[in-house]
């Protein structure tokens, strides 16, 4: 069975349960259900940083039993280049989750745990969720993110879940799954977790050069500007500065920048006075794609 977990991890020693095959997992699960526990659970795919952490320290507060996975999901990847150039550090987050005492196990599957039948993602209809910003940019990633968040939490069976904020469509889709498929399951939204200079933690952050990573924090410098913008000119107004600013940027390409209804996540070009609203944006710095958005006061 491929598994890209390395060889040598086997040899550490864990405080932290590491559950390397579903069958592990299931044990681990009745166990923790059989004394009456409830689990709070973060999925990740690895690369983790702080951003992460703080999905742990919100499931230490609420649940008894902390569990996380690391999996590099195929299926939601719409381009096989971004698969292939993700980044995979299996050895270093296992010693920072074990660090951050926050964790009792860690679920680090394999692709046939997860798919059994072969790496094919289900087809979702999220109410419109899945068809904005992200979905029209990827297409079938909010397929491939939905097939293997609802066999996670088939297989981990949690209380509550953590995602973070940064990919709010995500989240947002998230809760739409749970909600369809009537999970017992409560979902969590984190805030985003910044850089010193601004710009939101990601894993894809280390695929930029230190002067890209720096330079990168006019994604959210540009954001705090649109929230001062906001509703003093109009968003077709806001919509031109944003574009002028990553046109006069060398090194960075404007994918996306939308204002969009919070609960719809449907594009607006007016404000409504009882609606919240947030600016969603998408810039290439070289080749990595990088994403953020921000909640409009
Ligand atoms: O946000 C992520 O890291 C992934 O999309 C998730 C939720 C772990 C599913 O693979």
């Amino acid at each position: 069975m491929k598994h890209f977990l390395p060889k040598f991890v086997k040899s550490i020693h864990f405080k932290m349960e590491v559950l390397k095959s579903k069958a592990e997992l299931e044990k681990y699960i009745q166990e923790v259900k059989k004394n009456g526990k409830t689990i709070g659970f973060a999925p990740t795919m690895g690369a983790l940083h702080r951003g992460h952490i703080s999905l742990y320290e919100a499931a230490r507060k609420n649940n008894d039993i902390v569990i996380s996975s690391i999996f590099v999901n195929p299926t939601q990847f719409n381009n096989p280049d971004d698969l292939q150039k993700y980044p995979r550090t299996v050895e270093r987050d296992l010693k920072m989750l074990e660090e951050s005492g926050l964790v009792d196990a860690v679920y680090v599957p394999s692709v046939e745990d997860m798919y059994p039948n072969g790496a094919e993602s289900k087809h979702y209809e999220f109410d419109g969720l899945e068809t904005e910003m992200e979905g029209k940019s990827r297409p079938g990633h909010f397929d491939g993110v939905g097939t293997v968040v609802e066999e996670l939490f088939r297989q981990v069976q949690p209380d509550d879940a953590y995602f973070g904020e940064k990919d709010f469509q995500q989240l947002a889709i998230i809760k739409k799954l749970v909600e369809k498929l009537e999970l017992p399951i409560k979902i969590h939204g984190a805030p985003i977790y910044r850089e010193e200079n601004g710009l939101a933690m990601s894993s894809r952050n280390e695929r930029l050069t230190p002067e890209q990573r720096e330079a990168a924090r006019l994604i959210h410098d540009t954001l705090v500007k649109v929230n001062d913008w906001f509703r003093i000119i109009t968003i077709p107004e806001i919509n031109q500065r944003v574009k002028d600013i990553f046109e006069d940027a060398e090194g960075f390409v404007l994918e996306y920048f939308t204002i969009a209804d919070e609960s719809t996540l449907k594009e607006t070009d007016f404000f409504y006075k009882d609606k919240s609203f947030r600016a969603f944006i998408v810039v290439f710095a070289g080749e990595v794609r990088l994403i953020d958005n921000m909640h409009l006061d």
